[in-house]
């Protein structure tokens, strides 16, 4: 009988050594091997139970046309996660939800399931988590205790595999969460990358051959990846993240990969007493709250997905105390506050060397745009002059390393939410070519990263000090 290695495996990655390691190779992290036994190759996954035939079954090869059904949905009703899953929950398909702990996954998941099951459609809620008495309680808290989700403790896969298997196949299986979950095909313990792959693997092939959708949650580390399953990212169909911090109420569903329907989509939830709440029009809450008066704040109309988000840009920029000014960004990529200050130091005449700069996206969205720099641009023009920016004001525009502002993607949209909330002016790139159409709101094109600081120069009211002062 071949012996056993013993097999040391990244837990964040999945790389496999034959030694153990104090940094994997593959992904560059730190104490993250870990010793696993189990089957002699972990990356075939579980041990293959077709006993060895000598000749392979002959199965037909098809071509590309051919008849094809539209990918049957089971829509939950909840429109902004019906919106991410790009129109309801696909047969047979199998979603990573990701989020960090306490964001509120588990009760997303709990008001979908009842919201289908009080549809009539066959729901299961396994949590590897909670006692049933627990999410029971949450059920009740939510007001959906009357909801015919069929609950379960359950971390056995083969026993959750053969439950689910008996009767009609469910429409929706909730997995809370894939981390707690062991097969009996794979011998370490729960939680280890072998592990949540084996357990991944026999769930997914449980949802290809009985058509229920499933949902596996997987728990998020420090440093924003889905714990483990990065090495099970690529085997689910779709992978969602749930985002959001504590401090505030909104939470963001963000579709990741999806193989049944578009990614870059957001859905917006608020976090109240009785559990999520839909927010249909996402920009309104964004904006609620904003201080017209003060300098350092631009409203930046952005795009998620298919959807215009109006969001409010804050800076501070004040002088600095220490040696080496501070730079610190939230909700924002701090490469590309980087470069924005060094364009506007390079092209702008403003010289923040000797400043602290903080710059902050409010309310707890994250922007990935590069269409915000010129919003970035704006707010901390308008902080370290003291002159607030016209209130009636959306900007947008890309920046390049030259000063020019670039033009950017679905233009038309950004304006049209604009108006629709109430904004009178565009600050933006010149368009590429008019083609005539009419423009929802008047925009003032600008094209380099000068006009923009000559701009908001000529709007300060009569002040006192000249902020564009040169040093040296
Ligand atoms: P939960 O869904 O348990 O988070 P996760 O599964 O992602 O770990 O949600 C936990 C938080 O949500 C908890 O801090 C309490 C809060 N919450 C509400 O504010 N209102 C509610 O109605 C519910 C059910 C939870
Ligand atoms: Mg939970």
């Amino acid at each position: 009988m071949a012996k056993r290695q013993p097999n040391f495996i990244c837990q964040s990655c999945g790389a496999v050594y034959n030694r153990w390691k104090g940094k994997c190779e593959a992904c560059g992290g730190w104490n993250s091997i870990a010793e696993e036994t189990g089957s002699a190759s972990p990356l075939s996954g579980p041990v293959a139970t077709r006993p060895s035939r000598a000749k392979g079954r002959i199965f037909p090869l098809e071509g590309l046309t051919g008849e094809t059904k539209e990918a049957p949905r089971t829509p939950s009703g909840i429109a902004e996660l019906d919106r991410v899953t790009g129109g309801g929950f696909v047969r047979g398909s199998v979603i990573l939800l990701g989020g960090d702990p306490g964001i509120g996954k588990s009760t997303l998941l709990m008001q979908a399931s009842a919201a289908l099951a009080k549809k009539g459609h066959r729901v299961a809620y396994i949590s590897g988590e909670e006692a049933v008495a627990q999410v029971r309680l949450r059920a009740e808290r939510l007001g959906l205790a009357d909801a015919p989700v069929e609950l379960a403790s359950e971390t056995n896969v083969e026993d959750i595999v053969a439950t689910l298997t008996q009767g009609r196949a469910p429409a929706l299986a909730i997995i809370d969460s894939i981390q707690t979950m062991w097969t009996e095909t794979v011998e370490s313990a729960p939680g280890t990358v072998t592990q949540v792959r084996g357990s991944a693997q026999a769930l997914i092939r449980f949802a290809k051959t009985s058509g229920t959708a499933v949902i596996l949650v997987g728990h998020v580390t420090k440093d924003g990846q889905i714990a483990g399953p990065r090495v099970v990212e690529h085997m689910v169909d779709a992978v969602a993240s749930f985002e959001g911090d504590t401090g505030h109420h909104f939470r963001i569903l963000r579709s990741v990969k999806n193989r049944f329907g578009p990614t870059d989509e957001i859905g917006v939830f608020e976090m109240s007493d009785q559990g999520l709440r839909e927010v249909s029009n996402p920009s309104e809450l964004f904006l609620s709250g904003r201080d017209l008066a003060a300098p350092g704040t631009a409203v930046f109309a952005g795009m998620e997905g298919t959807r215009p988000v109006l969001v409010e840009m804050q800076a501070l920029v004040a002088p600095s105390a220490l040696g080496t000014p501070r730079r610190a960004v939230v909700g924002w990529d701090p490469s590309r506050l980087s470069m924005v200050l060094a364009v506007l130091e390079a092209h702008g005449g403003l010289r923040l060397g000797m400043h602290d700069v903080y710059l902050n996206v409010a309310g707890g969205l994250r922007i990935t745009e590069p269409a915000a720099d010129l919003a970035a641009a704006a707010a901390l023009v308008s902080s370290l002059s003291g002159s607030p920016l016209p209130p009636d004001s959306v900007f947008f525009g890309e920046l390049g390393l030259s000063g020019a502002i670039r033009p950017v993607a679905q233009a038309p949209a950004r304006l049209k939410e604009a108006a629709k909330l109430g904004f009178s002016r565009a600050v933006s790139p010149v368009p590429r070519k008019e083609k005539g159409e009419r423009q929802a709101l008047a925009t003032n094109a600008i094209g380099h990263i000068t006009d923009l600081v000559a701009g908001i120069a000529a709007e300060r009211p009569r002040q006192k000090a000249v902020p564009f002062r040169r040093e040296g």
